[in-house]
């Protein structure tokens, strides 16, 4: 009989934030993390903690702007576990790869359809359709946890000039989380945003403050033990509440 171990599934785990998630949740020793990300065998990050984890973490192919993708990924990990404890939604983009960052973040006057569209797919769709695939999964956990990385650029009451294409699906992004939430709340399955605040990554920059190993484990402290009480929230990594 398959021993139950805490099973999490990280997507956009290749690096930045999420391969330092992967990175905290195989620090649990009874925990397993499948690391979903566009390219497999394609990062550095992942080869290094499957060469110190081995088995416990697998690599496998998401790509949220490939829909068969996540339904490929749904299908594996029905077949290999036995539960979902816990979904990370991390990967997200805040310009179209290709095209010049004013054609998603404006001004007005620069943005393109094809842009936003590539950033709706990107930040809303594949994530929202994630949840859906691995629902049936994360109820058969004890506790489960969706967590859907936001950021303060998806609140209205903080919104400054720029960045249009991002904050509106970061934005729609923490709409669909709260419907999810709402929806699910009854039965125990708990669906957070959270804004991890400006980290040192491709996306934050080198001038960002914060580092995502420290990131990682103050998401982890935080959400754990209070899912339930944080959930159809949108939170910072303390548990405090972000402007909508
Ligand atoms: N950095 C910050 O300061 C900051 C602030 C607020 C919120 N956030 C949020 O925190 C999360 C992590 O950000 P980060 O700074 O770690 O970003 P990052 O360093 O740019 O990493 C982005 C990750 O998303 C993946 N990704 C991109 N397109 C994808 C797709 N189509 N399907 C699946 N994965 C995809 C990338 O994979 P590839 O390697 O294949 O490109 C990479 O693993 C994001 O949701 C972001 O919006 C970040």
């Amino acid at each position: 009989m398959e021993v139950l171990l805490f099973t999490a599934f990280v997507i956009g785990a290749s690096r930045g934030l999420g391969s330092a998630l992967v990175e905290e949740l195989l620090q649990r020793p009874d925990s397993r993390v499948i690391a979903g990300c566009r390219r497999l065998g394609a990062s550095d990050d992942l080869d290094r903690l499957r060469k110190e984890h081995g088995d416990r973490l697998t690599e496998m192919r998401v790509d949220y702007a490939d829909e068969a993708s996540i339904a490929r990924a749904g299908s594996a990990c029905a077949e290999l576990f036995h539960h979902l404890d816990l979904l990370v939604n991390c990967g997200a983009i805040s310009t179209a790869e290709g095209l010049p960052a004013e054609a998603s973040a404006g001004p007005v006057a620069e943005l393109d359809g094809a842009a936003l569209r590539t950033l709706f797919q990107t930040n809303v769709v594949g994530p929202v359709l994630a949840c859906k695939t691995m629902l049936p999964l994360l109820r058969r956990a004890e506790a489960p946890v969706i967590l859907n990385l936001s950021s303060i650029r998806a609140s209205a009451t903080e919104a400054q000039a720029g960045s249009i294409g991002y904050s509106v699906t970061k934005a729609a992004f923490n709409m669909a989380s709260r419907k999810l939430a709402a929806e699910v709340r009854a039965e125990g399955i708990a669906v957070v945003s959270l804004h991890p605040g400006w980290m040192k990554t491709r996306m934050g920059g080198e001038a960002a403050p914060l580092y995502t190993s420290d990131v990682a484990s103050d998401v982890m402290r935080t959400i754990h033990p209070r899912a339930m009480e944080l959930t159809g929230r949108f939170v910072d990594t303390s548990g405090a509440d972000v402007a909508w």
